[in-house]
């Protein structure tokens, strides 16, 4: 039999390692995260599978630099991290971890809604400093959400789970997406972003990266959104325009941001560092135990199938 190695470039929680050392040479990176191509080349070199992660380039370079890779199994659901084009060109499969992270991530986007609204960074910063002298009636108020509407862009996995929970908190849910979707399950209505931005006291971000909607929430859109209204992104840092976001904040027009993912992670705009109205969170959506296993998983999964001559259970590419 073929043994193929397989290049993870992370250590990975779970059983996912185990599964693939059962049948192949498998190595694995230690200690900083791979972040540029040099470095990704060299340690995948002749690999026929590269377990990757979101700080890893895999780019054209890459795939020129490692022609025997037949398939890149990322572990993590986006995957504006590899040139989608050049594998489908060079014949090399990709593969993502969608589903298993949904609801994890759905629940911290509730955790930023709610410490947003309600101001829970700041409240503990308060007391941590030694200020609460005891219960006030004007203290630290926040927003209510319910009877408001939750805008929610991507209509996708993500948003439909993040909007199931409104029900919940009272919330009616509106979304926008490339298309308008029949029966959506949640319901919620249809409505074109402008519309969206512009009627939402909650608006949550829960569409994919890429070239077209990169800083999709310029500053003209993010003076659209309501005086007082809030924006939550758990997707990806790019699609806020962070700078505009920062001015827009400083001018009091919006009521406050959650932030899991930035424009330059891991650096954050000073614009918002410096700012209460602002829940900043390093990048934990998926980031539970059980969660994070079954992501490391699912990639493993992928990898196994692909060099045993299957389909991955959860293709972003098929080679032509
Ligand atoms: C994390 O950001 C992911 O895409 O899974």
């Amino acid at each position: 039999m073929d043994h193929p190695r397989v290049a993870v470039t992370s250590k990975l929680p779970g059983r996912a390692i185990a599964w693939l050392e059962e049948s192949h040479d498998v190595r694995v990176h230690m200690g900083e995260p791979i972040t540029t191509e040099d470095e990704l080349i060299a340690f995948i070199g002749s690999a026929g599978a590269a377990l990757t992660l979101l700080q890893n380039p895999v780019t054209d370079r890459v795939f020129a630099g490692c022609p025997q890779l037949k398939v890149v199994g990322n572990c993590v659901v986006g995957f504006d991290n590899i040139d989608l084009e050049a594998a489908r060109r060079r014949g090399v499969w990709v593969t993502n971890t969608p589903d298993v992270l949904t609801e994890a991530t759905a629940d911290l986007t509730w955790a930023l809604i709610l410490a947003v609204t309600r101001r829970l960074g700041e409240s503990e910063r308060f007391l941590r400093s030694g200020a609460f002298h005891g219960w006030a009636l004007d203290m630290l108020l926040g927003s209510a959400i319910q009877g408001r509407q939750l805008g929610v862009v991507g209509y996708g996995r993500i948003g439909r789970a993040v909007a199931r929970r409104a029900q919940g908190f009272g919330m009616s849910v509106a979304y926008s997406d490339v298309e308008e979707f029949t029966d959506p399950e949640p319901a919620a209505v249809w409505m074109p972003l402008e519309k969206l931005v512009s009627t939402s006291q909650v608006l949550s971000l829960h569409t994919p990266m890429s070239d077209e909607n990169r800083h999709l929430m310029n500053e003209e859109l993010l003076r659209r959104m309501p005086y007082g209204s809030f924006l939550i992104n758990t997707a990806r840092g790019l699609l806020v325009d962070e700078a505009a976001l920062a001015r827009v904040l400083a001018e009091g027009h919006l009521g406050g941001a959650g932030l899991d993912v930035f424009e330059h992670e891991p650096e954050i705009h000073p614009g918002l560092l410096n700012r209460d109205d602002v829940v900043l969170l390093p990048h934990i959506g998926s980031a539970t135990v059980e969660t994070r296993a079954a992501m490391a998983e699912l990639a493993a999964k992928n990898i196994l199938a692909v060099l045993a001559g299957d389909d991955p259970p959860t293709p972003v590419v098929r080679p032509r």
